[in-house]
């Protein structure tokens, strides 16, 4: 017998390629998504890669009804991976009330439908935000969150405390947050990858796009941060390496594994990438040239970051595998396929 993951949002970006690597680790996979920022084709893509066509649902993780008669009906679930979030820095400063009930709220109520179905387990998808601009570079697990630059933000800091309180007042509950840095890229096949809704707001989408003709031009906003060439820098991780460190996540928490009941991990590659330098190698690897002009800060970014992996490594056994070639290399076909089925 299959053991069965619940996830949710998992039409989106990270939870399909996640829902890709479980079904090729040997999990059954139901997906709960309201499509809010997804398209069901998605499921195709899945279907495709791996074989097999996930059950799926489309629903509001806030509507509570929904929710209970799902999991009346899946009762055997063994662990849930939750994405399905908002995730738009720049919205959630313009609608803070619907970022807290998306990501606040339907978290809330997860739990609580966890608790009455008797599914101990949560994996919870969380990010390098949560520690603004550090003091210190690399950042470990350690180092203290500074207050949130967005509501968004705050979801993901209020979101982790929550699942820490949840699992202090209930010891058998166990749940691990995984703090991403930049994901990008897309599954090697080119099947599935990051479809962004109307202009994107993330740098990769971004570029892919102006390469395309979609856009006219990127802006590379920043010149004058601490970094070796003005630009800003980030951790950019291959989505594909991301999902599968949620695959072992789940695995560490089906098995017990866990040194206490609440466990939080940097998800990175450990390596600092300036935009400016993200540019010269998706020029470089997919031979083009991208239209691109260096202006001002965007108000809110931060000057740099990077993660410190030790403990994801080591703990978790895993390590990355793609670096950044195959990282614009793979964002690039991604954006050629769609291009073509528009
Ligand atoms: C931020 C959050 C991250 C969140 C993500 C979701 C931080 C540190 N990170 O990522 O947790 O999940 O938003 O949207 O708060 N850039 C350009 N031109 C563009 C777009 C981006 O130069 O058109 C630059 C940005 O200024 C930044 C870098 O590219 O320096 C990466 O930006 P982006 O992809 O938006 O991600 P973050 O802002 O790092």
């Amino acid at each position: 017998m299959k053991e069965k993951i619940l996830v949710t949002g998992g039409t989106g970006y990270i939870g399909s390629h996640t829902a890709v690597e479980l079904i090729h680790s040997g999990y059954e996979v139901v997906i709960i998504d309201d499509l809010s920022n997804s398209q069901q084709e998605v499921l195709d893509g899945i279907e495709k890669i791996t074989g097999t066509r996930p059950v799926f649902a489309q629903f509001d993780l806030c509507d509570e009804a929904a929710l209970a008669a799902f999991l009346g009906q899946h009762r055997d679930i063994k662990a849930i991976i939750h994405f399905a979030a908002s995730k738009a820095v720049g919205e959630s400063v313009q609608k803070p009330l619907l970022y807290y009930k998306n990501n606040i709220l339907s978290l809330i109520l997860l739990l609580e439908a966890m608790q009455r179905h008797d599914i101990p387990n949560i994996v919870f998808s969380s990010s390098c935000t949560v520690y603004g601009q550090p003091d210190t570079l690399p950042v470990t697990e350690a180092t203290p969150f500074k207050p949130a630059e967005s509501p968004y933000g705050n979801t993901k800091q209020i979101g982790e405390e929550i699942l820490r309180d949840n699992c202090r007042a209930v010891p058998a509950t166990q749940a691990i947050s995984l703090r991403y840095f930049n994901p990008v890229g897309a599954h090697a096949s080119a099947l599935i990858g990051e479809l962004p809704q109307g202009v994107p707001g993330n740098l990769v989408p971004f570029i892919t796009q102006t390469a395309a003709g979609i856009r006219q031009q990127l802006l590379v906003f920043g010149k004058d941060y601490d970094t070796p060439d003005g630009s800003a820098m980030r951790d950019y991780i291959h989505v594909v390496d991301l999902a599968k460190a949620h695959v072992i996540a789940v695995q560490r928490l089906l098995k017990g594994q866990q040194k206490s009941n609440y466990e939080f991990f940097n998800l990175g590659t450990g390596k600092g990438l300036t935009v400016l330098e993200i540019i010269e190698v998706f020029e470089r690897v997919n031979n083009l040239k991208l239209n691109y002009k260096v202006v001002d800060r965007r108000p809110g970014d931060i000057e740099k970051i990077y993660a410190d992996t030790t403990l994801a490594n080591e703990a978790l056994q895993w390590r990355t595998e793609l670096g950044v070639e195959e990282m614009m290399r793979s964002a690039w076909q991604w954006q050629q396929r769609i291009l073509k089925h528009a």
